[in-house]
């Protein structure tokens, strides 16, 4: 006999043929009731049990996470919120577990913290939050895929080792095979890359974008999809050391174009979620009212989850340029409110995560795109306005998250982008390939990243980005 879904057996009909459903045991109630969930979805199937009708010490085994085999005919249920359930026949025990250690886990029966679940990454997929969240994931990974494909773009896999610092920020892991107690060293003292694996000082990407550019610049739209990873210091709810970005990169497209992009990309994701996801989504918006519940009511957020995504795929995103988001700033004090103390000073400041949630959650009340930002504030490689000191960079903000997206139309002129260079002590040398494109029928092109934990933060509510990634990277923390 075939083994079937959970997800597929809980849309039957009554039937009288047997079948057959592996899964965890999430609880056995009164020697007669299991609840069993095997990750399909959400749901767990009841599966009733006469007791009379099996060996005790088989059913002493049928506990808490235990993994069992239980074949049974599909009948209409007599229990709330189900609309069939298994008539037990077979009961096979796959995977003890034995109830003694269980209790020690977060496999136990009872709400459990989610730093909590973090200590055990191994076992919280078992849990409801947590598979939820990821079977959400998996259906956004799909939903992107699926949006880039149909929209006639190639799915361009970047390399992660890199010999470049897209950023320019320098906040990257070094790559070497070299002995670290004994490297080569140069007559001067220094540690001599030349002689490590590729002969070179190497890193893992901290962005795709720049191979992107390179790809777009000759099959015209493309996508990237894959892990980025920053050595930065920051211990926030959102941010990562390892994370998925995606970034498409597109050739004879401009800001207003790369903005539009931009956003009908995102609605159509969550616009899938929604769709797809409906049973999660559901289970984590109630998670969330509960949660909310034990809030001060000035914190409590005005929507639920689902009405939040839903307000996302029937507003347009609000676009605003830097300089108008510092006159609104700077007009509505938010330094007097104490979520928003910081000052805006001075044009030319970088926003702080406080300034971008000011505007999207009490200003504007909405997803904004911010575009036009200062050179000095921006990576090296955006196109430089004819103001000559802002660039046609954008950053779309989302309430509750802040930045979801950054990017930019880039410098597609060779001398405007060497002398930027210059300015800016790259080296020319390492970025000769990139520098290139400008020379060989350069054309204006765009492209945005997209931090895919922060879009599967907003999608299922979670507060920590910790929760939204199997194994999280955070600063002092790689177990698992
Ligand atoms: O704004 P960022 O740094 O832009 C770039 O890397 C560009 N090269 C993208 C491009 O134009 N192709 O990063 C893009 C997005 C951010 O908006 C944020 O959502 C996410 O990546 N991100 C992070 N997510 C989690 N943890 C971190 N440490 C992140 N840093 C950036
Ligand atoms: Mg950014």
């Amino acid at each position: 006999m075939k083994q079937q879904d959970i997800a597929h057996v809980l849309t039957q009909e009554p039937t009288l043929h047997s079948l057959l459903v592996r899964g965890w045991v999430r609880s056995f109630r009164s020697n007669r009731f299991i609840a069993l969930n095997d990750g399909s979805t959400i749901k767990n199937i009841q599966c009733v049990v006469d007791f009379e009708n099996f060996e005790e010490d088989v059913l002493a085994k049928v506990t808490v996470g235990a993994a069992v085999e239980i074949k049974g005919v599909l009948v209409e249920s007599q229990g709330q919120g189900q609309s069939v359930e298994i008539q037990v026949s077979d009961i096979e025990v796959l995977g003890e577990a034995n109830p003694e250690d269980v209790k020690l886990t977060i496999l136990s029966p009872k709400r459990h913290t989610l730093e909590k679940l973090r200590e055990q990454a191994h076992l919280r997929v078992r849990t409801q939050t947590f598979s939820a969240v990821m079977r959400t994931r998996s259906k956004l990974s799909f939903a992107i895929h699926e949006y880039f494909q149909k929209n006639g773009f190639y799915y361009m896999h970047a390399p992660i080792v890199t010999g470049s610092d897209a950023e320019g920020a320098g906040e990257m892991f070094r790559v070497s095979a070299l002995d670290p107690k004994n490297p080569p060293l140069k007559e001067n003292g220094e540690i001599d890359y030349s002689k490590d694996f590729f002969g070179k000082e190497t890193n893992l990407t901290v962005s795709g974008q720049l191979e992107a550019e390179t790809y777009a610049m000759g099959l015209g739209k493309v996508y990237t999809f894959g892990p980025t990873f920053r050595a930065e210091n920051s211990n926030t709810s959102r941010h990562l050391a390892e994370f998925w970005m995606i970034e498409p990169e597109v050739a004879f497209c401009d800001l207003a174009g790369n903005m539009d992009l931009a956003e009908d990309f995102i609605k159509y994701v969550i616009k899938y979620a929604l769709e797809h996801c409906a049973d999660d989504l559901e289970f984590l918006e109630n998670r969330l009212l509960q949660e909310e519940k034990s809030k001060p009511q000035a914190d409590r957020s005005d929507m639920p989850l689902r009405e939040k995504l839903q307000f996302v795929l029937e507003n347009n995103f609000k676009r605003v340029s830097y300089t108008e988001a510092i006159d609104i700033l700077k007009r509505s004090k938010p330094n007097q409110k104490k979520k928003f103390k910081y000052i805006i000073e001075e044009w030319g400041a970088d926003l702080q995560s406080e300034h971008e949630r000011f505007l999207v959650e009490k200003h504007f009340k909405c997803p904004v795109i911010l575009f036009d930002y200062p050179a000095k504030i921006k990576a090296f490689y955006m196109r430089l306005n004819d103001d000559g000191k802002t660039v046609r960079a954008m950053d779309v903000l989302f309430p509750g998250i802040g930045e979801i997206v950054g990017g930019s139309q880039r410098e597609e002129r060779y001398d405007v982008l060497k002398e930027k260079m210059e300015a800016m002590g790259i080296d020319e040398e390492e970025l000769h390939w990139y520098l290139d494109l400008r020379k060989f029928g350069t054309a204006v092109h765009s492209g945005f990243g997209l931090g895919f934990e922060r879009l599967v933060q907003f999608t299922t509510g979670m507060g920590n980005i910790r929760d939204v990634i199997p194994y999280p990277r955070t600063p002092g923390n790689a177990s698992f």
